[in-house]
């Protein structure tokens, strides 16, 4: 059994990123070989599948084996959490479920560890393009073999911006039409993958400036929140603060500085 206190980064970061491979390998396969069946959750936007289910539970397993102590929070509830247990694994075995549904591309596997609010380490996974970006505090951020270069600053006026235009339903409600309808304008380009986690990675990756969303949970920003973080750039509420990693929903912005400061200020 692993001291609470002993953990290296190191074991940790190999362990993750190969039961997280390994996972990507599953998916693949269980796309090839099954009917895929397709359940709505909380409304046609949310939809699950038995493949979310089946990674997710192969992943707490082999965490909780590896790992008694640590407790895991996944998307589908395949784990018990432990409120107290210090470690808190944070997975989402299938980000862009629509993507896998309809499309069989833009999907990713992501996989985060915090020690209390603390970004560990942040994996997320693209299996079908094989592209891996991981991250571990301290260790600076990659994509596969390739170290990941600290952002460089741009302004907005020269940025591409991610967001899901899904979303322009809740902003009536938030009161930020005009907002994001502004930042559309005064923006080099929007982009949208549907795959909030790895919209997340590739701003880190710098293929993204900025990435702006509402409705997200811990599992959609964990891992890209270590690895924003390892390449100097932001993530934060539409306040410009940190945001807590609590079983709730939240608007989220990630970016460069600047493009952050710029951002931001247009939400105030
Ligand atoms: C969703 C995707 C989507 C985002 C949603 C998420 P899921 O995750 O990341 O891009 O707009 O808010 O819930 O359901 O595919 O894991
Ligand atoms: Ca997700
Ligand atoms: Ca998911």
């Amino acid at each position: 059994m692993m001291d609470q206190q002993q953990l290296n980064l190191q074991n940790v970061l190999a362990f993750a990123k190969q039961i997280t491979e390994e996972a990507g390998n599953k998916i693949l396969h269980m796309l090839q070989s099954e009917k895929i069946e397709v359940s709505r959750k909380s409304s046609d936007t949310d939809l699950v599948t038995q493949v979310d289910h089946e990674i997710e539970r192969s992943l707490v397993t082999q965490i909780a084996q590896k790992y008694p102590k640590h407790t895991v929070v996944g998307e589908e509830g395949m784990s018990e959490i432990n409120p107290t247990a210090i470690y808190r694994w944070y997975i989402d075995p299938i980000d862009g479920t629509t993507n896998f549904v309809h499309q069989q591309i833009n999907f990713c596997i992501s996989v985060a560890l915090y020690k209390e609010n603390e970004g560990l380490i942040g994996i997320v996974y693209d299996p079908l393009r094989k592209e891996m970006f991981w991250a571990g505090k301290g260790l600076g951020a990659y994509l596969n073999e390739r170290l990941l270069q600290a952002i460089e600053e741009r302004r907005l006026h020269e940025a591409l911006i991610g967001t899901n235009l899904i979303w322009v339903r809740r902003t009536r409600k938030w009161g930020l039409e005009q907002q994001i309808y502004e930042i559309a304008k005064r923006c080099r380009g929007i982009r949208s993958l549907g795959a909030a986690a790895l919209e997340l990675a590739y701003v880190a990756a710098g293929r993204l400036d900025g990435f702006i969303s509402l409705h997200l949970s811990p599992w959609d920003f964990a891992a890209g929140k270590v690895l924003i973080n390892e390449v100097g750039g932001f993530l934060t509420d539409f306040k410009g603060m940190e945001i807590p990693l609590k079983n709730e929903k939240y608007g989220l912005l990630a970016a460069r500085n600047r493009v952050h400061q710029e951002i931001l200020q247009i939400l105030e």
